[in-house]
């Protein structure tokens, strides 16, 4: 596999990050042509590279047959924040894992990590392809053998989605549509979906239950939504079991410290406030901006559910053991407790241990006062229950990953 050296340096003195809203959008930037088709031609032949020493492309594997006793999953997007810690949770717990992932926002440092610590055959393969390929994906199906799909591959930054809705669109709608014609293809019947609170909007009522209604605000969330929707007309002709997990904001890392969150630079202006805090604690960026102090909660910023990582990929391990055929559940996935931003700010200071500085100034448009979870449904029926629920230990955990790898996988 190619190491992949990334710089996660941004220019000292650039604008701080503001929040609330997980995302942040500058709509002068200008897309650099060039460097996107250096970027396209330099993953295209990197993919070629490690798709050509892919174990699933070398012929019959054990990937390619049904075992007794053992459940095949891939996990899309496993080169990911998310995916990567599902797929070590799912390697722990015996499942037999493939990660497809394009590398187009992954890392291949977090494969090799899952790869040092699941080295034996038939446990874990990597295949780089982009789901937008149906060929690569078709063939993908053909050649081995899944009992399960965790549908992590996204794009999944809102103020992106509303620079360049129709890429939103196409990776998460059309990718979805192009990944549920396979598994009905290839007889793949459990679905294991990410969504997102963003389908609900801005809803009038906290907190947020299942039955709230899905009025998404953004493409983002729109895309979120058609995905969503595609795959329930599906299920209601087919017997596959789906699983709807929409999350809330996600935070932390491994506690064993082996995975982190390690976004590219270039998106870390659209990221999320951890990423930002973090950034601020190690003087990448000079501080935090924070909008808005007169909203109508505790201390007048607004107000947000963080959910642990490691809580989340528990959410999808009892999702996958409880999925059965013709049965749909759709869960929101968040502790049930909000946040406020002051709050936040205050945990990440005391979690690195740096006296982050932040700017608190008036509102920005369209930031919601309150978004929260009643997650009592997953409470009850798949016995989830959100243990990480102190801000202070996810992002210390968090915080001890960011700081052995400034630059992200790099330097690992
Ligand atoms: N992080 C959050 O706070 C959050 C909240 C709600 C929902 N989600 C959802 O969780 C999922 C994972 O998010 P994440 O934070 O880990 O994002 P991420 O960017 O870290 O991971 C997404 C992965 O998908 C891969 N990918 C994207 N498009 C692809 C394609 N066409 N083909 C193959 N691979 C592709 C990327 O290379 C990357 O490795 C997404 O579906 C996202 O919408 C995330």
């Amino acid at each position: 596999m190619i190491p992949v050296n990334r710089s996660r340096s941004l220019t000292r003195g650039a604008s701080p990050w503001s929040f609330p809203g997980m995302d942040y959008s500058d709509s002068r930037r200008k897309p650099h042509i060039i460097g996107k088709l250096v970027i396209a031609a330099f993953l295209t032949a990197l993919c070629i590279f490690i798709l050509k020493q892919s174990p699933g492309f070398g012929g019959p594997s054990v990937f390619s047959r049904h075992e007794l006793g053992v459940t095949h999953v891939l996990v899309t997007g496993g080169a990911g924040y998310i995916g990567s810690h599902a797929a070590l949770r799912l390697l722990k717990e015996s499942y037999r894992v493939t990660i497809v992932d394009n590398l187009s926002r992954g890392n291949i440092g977090a494969i090799k990590v899952l790869q040092g610590l699941f080295p034996e055959p038939g446990r874990l393969q990597f295949i780089c392809a982009d789901l937008g390929d149906s060929r690569a994906v078709n063939r993908i199906f053909a050649e081995n053998a899944f009992d399960a799909v965790m549908h992590f591959a996204a794009v999944a930054y809102v103020g992106e989605s509303t620079l360049q809705p129709l890429r939103y669109y196409h990776n998460i709608t059309a990718n979805t549509l192009l990944l549920l014609e396979a598994m009905s293809a290839h007889g793949v019947k459990t679905l294991i979906y990410s969504s997102t609170c963003a389908t609900y909007g801005e809803p009038k009522q906290m907190p947020i239950t299942e039955g709230t209604p899905q009025v998404p605000i953004n493409p983002y969330g729109k895309a979120k939504k058609m995905a969503e929707d595609i795959i329930l007309d599906f299920s209601k002709k087919s017997n596959m079991a789906v699983m709807i997990l929409r999350y809330f904001n996600v935070i932390g890392s491994d506690p064993e410290g082996r995975l982190g969150e390690a976004p590219r630079p270039e998106l870390r202006e659209h990221g999320r406030i951890s990423g930002a805090c973090f950034d601020a604690a190690s003087g990448i960026i000079p501080g935090l901006k924070v909008r808005g102090t007169d909203y109508p909660t505790n201390d007048g910023t607004c107000i947000r559910d963080y959910i642990d990582v490691t809580d989340l990929v528990d959410a999808h391990v009892k999702a996958l053991d409880k999925a059965r055929p013709e049965k749909v559940g759709i869960y929101n996935v968040g502790t049930g407790k909000g946040r406020s931003v002051k709050e936040f700010v205050e945990a990440c200071k005391k979690a690195t241990g740096v006296d982050v500085k932040v700017d608190y100034l008036g509102r920005r448009p369209g930031d919601y006062a309150k978004v929260y979870s009643d997650p009592s449904k997953i409470n009850q029926e798949l016995n989830w229950t959100a243990r990480y629920v102190d801000l202070e230990e996810s992002l210390s955990i968090a915080w001890r990953w960011q700081k052995v790898h400034r630059n992200g996988y790099g330097s690992s």
